[in-house]
């Protein structure tokens, strides 16, 4: 039997609503989800740029960099990838509370998992953003050369090649990074997401 922890939540006097009457906008959490090379790092980077820009509070978190900190020693097992996804939603959950509007670029390869991290917060705080990109296009983008590695062997477990990537269903915006520019498809995140949030 799990030991019986005595944790008592405290209630703090400033609430999510005051934070949010302090900024002015509504916080919520852009879901980038995608393979890897499909732009997801890129849009979220440049969407955050526009965002600030327009004087709204942002912050991203990244898959990359935060498997650097928080989640460094998570592997690529199903199951660490579940773990990945788990802390992050945790986190992301605290940015909503904080007012933020939280940009977070992990593959994210399981439906039930982006399902779980969307039930973390009120509907309408979750735009699931599908940074949808051919296989062939990221291979042969392969920015970071891990595709290569991944068809030589060298990595196992590569999302797409031999760990399988579940698109959404129902995204909430889909941006087709291999048929539009950047700056197209900054535009059309912004569009939508500063309809959401203003
Ligand atoms: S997730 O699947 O757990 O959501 P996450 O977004 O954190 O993945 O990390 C993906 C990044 O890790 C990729 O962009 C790539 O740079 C790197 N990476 C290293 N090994 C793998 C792998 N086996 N599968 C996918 N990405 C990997």
């Amino acid at each position: 039997m799990s030991e019986k922890l005595h944790i008592i939540p405290h209630d703090h006097k400033i609430k999510k609503a005051d934070r949010i009457a302090q900024k002015k906008h509504k916080p919520t959490i852009l879901w980038f989800t995608g393979l890897s090379g499909s732009g997801k790092s890129t849009l979220a980077s440049a969407l955050e740029y526009k965002l600030h820009q327009e004087g709204i509070n942002t912050y991203i978190l990244d898959g990359d960099n935060i498997r650097n900190g928080l989640n460094k020693g998570l592997t690529f097992s199903d199951d660490d990838r579940q773990e990945n996804i788990r802390r992050i939603s945790e986190v992301a959950k605290l940015f909503v509370d904080a007012g933020i509007v939280v940009l977070t670029a992990f593959i994210s390869p399981f439906k039930e998992d982006r399902a779980m991290a969307r039930s973390m917060v009120e509907s309408g705080e979750f735009i699931e953003v599908f940074v949808d990109c051919p296989l062939e296009i990221c291979e042969q983008r392969d920015v970071k050369g891990l595709y290569q590695k991944a068809r030589s062997g060298e990595i196992t477990k590569f999302t797409g090649i031999d760990s399988p990537f579940e698109a959404p269903e129902n995204p909430e915006i889909t941006v087709q990074t291999h048929k539009l520019s950047l700056d197209e498809s900054v535009d059309q995140l912004f569009k939508f997401v500063s309809k959401q949030i203003l």
